[in-house]
């Protein structure tokens, strides 16, 4: 067992760590106070290779392994939850299921300008009777001559705004309302219409309730098999998870960093509030659930890597890692006090955007549900390497 990153991975690592620090981090309260897509940092990412990490380079990607682009997804996040939502869907839900469902064709035609930032990726799952039971969804594709007619609408679209290419979940066989009916469609942005847009926290990210009417799609436009698309959606989600919970490593080391900082400057009683225990075991408790949310997450991406089954770990990793960051960002303001509580520090913003971490791409019931079905054994097709990280 070898804890260290390759020369490769520390070099990626570093070269996120530079440009978030300056250019992302510096502007973070601002885009969330004023709800600014940074769309010319997409475009700055892309320049770098840091839109296509770990797609081959063959594709127009960076060509490094998803360990590296795992680790970018934390340093972005660190400085800000929003970048780093916009790089994870783009990257792991919209760029990788073409690249591994997809048909050569397919890969030649959208890979490329998604693995440049050119055009940003978004995922299309969700609807508003279908959230955690996705496999109910029913936005449908009906048959027209050669092609579909896709109608439909889907919501909290991550990137939904300014996404130029959507994986799209729709239902091709009406005579089923489960999971078997679904495909997998690539749709333009020109062919969806945005609703609506509003939340909590993540302010620097779009999220959308978007809409196709009759959108015509030829049978290039289908991704994966007809009626196979439950198992892209499932496949896909598998591996963003693991991007959700580098999210929100990245977002709970920026509270401790902030947290840490406070107490060795911050002086009552005469003394450093860092000197007082209460503040110790806040900080000591913060370090330990990081590193251990860190190495579930990184784990999981190793074995996603090695291509090895990583359902249960990517689950067990999100659930975590989320519950650390929505837990210690709280802790971080209470370190802060009523500065915590204000604009002035940014930890209220990392308290705002970790909640999300506990409901998209999966909600943390989903997450046990997924972890209780493998390690019990109901998915006798996914057990028997899923088993081999796992408790005995
Ligand atoms: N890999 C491959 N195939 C899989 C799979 C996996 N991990 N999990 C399930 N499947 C397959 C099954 O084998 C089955 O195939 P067959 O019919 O051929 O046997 C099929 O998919 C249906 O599986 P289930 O019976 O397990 O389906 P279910 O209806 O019980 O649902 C669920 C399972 C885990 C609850 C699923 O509905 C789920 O993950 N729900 C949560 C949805 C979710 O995560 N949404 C996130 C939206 S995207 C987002 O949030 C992005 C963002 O903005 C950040």
């Amino acid at each position: 067992m070898d804890f260290s990153l390759t020369p490769e991975q520390r070099e990626i690592q570093a070269l996120a760590r530079e440009v978030a620090e300056a250019e992302i981090a510096p502007h973070a309260a601002a885009w969330d106070r004023d709800h600014t897509f940074p769309r010319q940092v997409f475009s700055k990412l892309g320049e770098l290779g840091l839109m296509g990490v770990c797609v081959p380079e063959e594709l127009g990607g960076a060509g490094a392994d998803f360990l590296s682009y795992i680790l970018v997804l934390e340093e972005l996040s660190r400085a800000d939850a929003g970048v780093g939502v916009t790089v994870a869907v783009h990257t792991s839900a919209a760029t990788l299921p073409i690249i591994a469902f997809g048909t050569e064709e397919q890969r030649q035609r959208f890979v490329p300008a998604l693995a440049s930032g050119g055009v940003i990726g978004a995922f299309a799952l969700t609807e508003a009777e279908s959230g955690s039971d996705a496999g109910s969804l029913r936005s449908a594709a009906v048959r027209d001559g050669d092609g579909w007619r896709i109608s439909g609408t889907k919501q909290w679209i991550t990137n939904g705004s300014h996404a130029g290419t959507f994986l799209v979940f729709v239902r091709t066989d009406t005579s089923t309302d489960g999971p078997r009916g679904v495909s997998a469609f690539l749709l333009d942005g020109s062919d969806v219409e945005v609703t609506r847009e509003e939340k909590l926290g993540l302010h620097s990210s779009s999220t959308a309730d978007i809409r196709f009417e009759g959108a015509f799609v030829g049978r290039e436009r289908l991704l994966h098999d007809e009626n196979g698309g439950f198992t892209v959606a499932m496949a896909t989600l598998d591996g963003g998870r693991i991007g959700i919970a580098a999210q929100a490593v990245g977002i709970a080391q920026a509270a401790y960093d902030v947290a840490r900082a406070y107490a060795l400057e911050r002086r009552q009683f005469g003394s450093r509030i860092a000197d007082f225990q209460a503040i110790q075991f806040k900080l000591a408790d913060m370090a330990t659930e990081i590193d251990a949310a860190r190495l579930l997450t990184y784990r999981a991406a190793w074995l996603k890597q090695e291509g090895l089954p990583h359902t249960l770990a990517g689950a067990e990793a999100k659930l975590f890692a989320s519950s650390v960051a929505r837990r210690q960002t709280g802790e971080a303001i209470q370190v802060l006090g009523g500065y915590g509580y204000t604009k002035e520090f940014p930890v209220e913003r990392y308290y705002r955007d970790a909640k999300v971490t506990e409901i998209y791409e999966g909600t943390s019931e989903i997450q046990r549900i997924v972890i209780a079905r493998n390690i019990l054994a109901q998915h006798e097709n996914r057990r028997p390497a899923d088993e081999a990280h796992g408790p005995g």
